[in-house]
């Protein structure tokens, strides 16, 4: 059913229906529509511009599309262009007369405007909650941890020694900031353009105040040709879950390394790992994979949106039509990753002595070891000299630091003694990075406490 029937005197040809419709994805829509139908409502009538009676019958007939949207009793019908058309006409056929007044004052313009807000805004605070969900799992990662010794990387290489806590830490802090970006996100879109009308507001006495307290929004927006072209919200919304995805695509991508036959440093559990249709021996980190993978969309749809936008003239124009198909994969990709990335890791196994074993045998301790001599009076410059013989002998025999004899380590340098072994441990290596953010447990534990905080504000 047509909204404009008036002005035109040709039926629509089908295939240009079907390029301009909108309602096969934007029916997700369909609640808040519903909400902001009678939020608008509510405000004509305390305003005088609809009677109480209409108001009555329109929030009556917009709750039954509701149930039966939800129930399953009411179809989407490809004859509708979109939510907004469908919603009315379904209204106007279930309670004839007062279902044609809920337009007034209004246009699909700040209507969509406002529903797409909604949602973002309701997806916003869903995938903060998810990014906390997985935010837990870590802490409790890190708690457990705080003495699981591991290499720690530059270049790929192993450079000093660190925890299982600490490394895991590096991802809380990232994901800290996600859901701070998403809070303020929600901030900042918080405005409702409901009352902009299709760009120059209306001759109503609309009281838009009221529908923006209405619907949880901080205030209304003040200008009406921005309501109506702003997408903003939608690209920082996407802005934020690339950087999500960014985040879950390098944790994935660590986790596929460590899962390797190389490193063996975790077990991906059964329930998240596939086998090979042809390779009896393989279980392939295909969900690590598939996340690392799936970035590529998500920054797809932001790149999509802002090229969207660039070129638009005020007010609307139906190109942000597409903002919709792009956002909503984005925020489903991003969700589906959170959770199947927090499955994955709360149930996967990390084999402690293989990564500690692999700290030991790269020489993470090697600048404690110069540190050692530097502590015995020798240059700084010279202890890194005299450690290097000391690693290149070790390589030629295949051995690690400690596994040296004191005569070994005496025959290259005699400052040497006894006590090098503990100085050079792992345990002593970790221990004595004891400044703030470092991986020494002692300083950890008050990270982990300021962690747990956060958590629970
Ligand atoms: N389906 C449209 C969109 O998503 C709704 C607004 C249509 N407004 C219009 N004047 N054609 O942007």
């Amino acid at each position: 059913m047509k909204l404009w029937g008036g002005r035109f005197t040709k039926e629509e040809n089908q295939l240009v229906h079907e390029f301009n419709e909108s309602l096969s994805f934007d029916q997700r829509l369909y609640r808040q529509d519903i909400e902001g139908s009678i939020a608008h409502v509510t405000m004509l009538a305390k305003q005088g511009i609809v009677t109480g009676e209409d108001r009555d019958a329109i929030i009556g007939g917009l709750k039954g599309i509701l149930t039966d949207i939800e129930n399953g009793t009411l179809k989407f019908t490809k004859e509708h262009e979109d939510i907004h058309s469908f919603v009315e006409a379904n209204l106007t056929e279930r309670i004839g007369e007062p279902g044609k007044r809920l337009h007034t004052g209004r246009s699909r313009n700040d209507q969509v405007a406002l529903d797409m807000k909604l949602y973002c805004r309701e997806q916003t605070e869903e995938i903060a909650g998810l990014v906390k969900e997985l935010e837990q799992v870590l802490l409790t990662i890190m708690e457990e941890n705080l003495e699981t010794y591991m290499p720690g990387f530059t270049h790929m290489q192993k450079a000093q020694p660190v925890t299982l806590a600490h490394h895991v830490g590096a991802y809380f802090e990232m994901l800290e900031r996600d859901r701070s970006r998403l809070k303020d996100i929600v901030k900042r879109m918080n405005y409702c353009p409901l009352g902009a009308g299709a760009l120059a507001g209306t001759t109503y006495p609309l009281d838009r105040g009221y529908t923006a307290e209405f619907l949880g929004f901080s205030g209304p927006t003040l200008n009406s040709m921005d309501s109506v072209s702003d997408r903003d919200y939608v690209i920082e919304l996407l802005s934020a879950l690339s950087t999500i995805a960014m985040h879950l695509s390098r944790f994935s991508e660590e986790i596929i390394i460590w899962n390797s036959n190389e490193y063996r440093f975790v077990e991906i559990d059964d329930a998240y790992s596939t086998g090979s249709s042809i390779m009896p021996q393989k279980k392939n980190p295909d969900i690590a994979e598939l996340v690392r993978g799936k970035t590529g969309r998500v920054y797809g749809a932001l790149v999509a949106i802002l090229t969207t936008m660039k070129g638009l003239p005020l007010a609307y124009n139906k190109d942000m039509q597409e903002d919709k198909e792009l956002t909503f994969d984005a925020i489903d990709t991003v969700k589906n990753c959170l959770r199947l990335f927090t499955g994955m890791i709360s149930t996967m196994s990390f084999r402690k002595d293989v990564m500690e074993q692999s700290a030991k045998h790269g020489f993470t301790n090697a600048t404690d070891a110069a540190d050692y001599l530097v502590n015995h009076g020798v240059p700084f410059r010279d202890a890194h000299g005299i450690v290097g013989q000391l690693v290149l002998y070790c390589i030629d025999k295949g051995i690690a630091l400690d596994d040296m004899t004191l005569a070994e380590f005496r025959a290259i340098s005699p400052v040497f003694q006894e006590d090098v072994y503990e100085a050079i441990s792992m345990k002593t290596c970790v221990e004595k990075r004891m400044t703030l953010g470092a991986p020494g447990p002692e300083a950890m534990r008050k990270v982990i406490a300021e962690c747990r905080r956060r958590l629970e504000d």
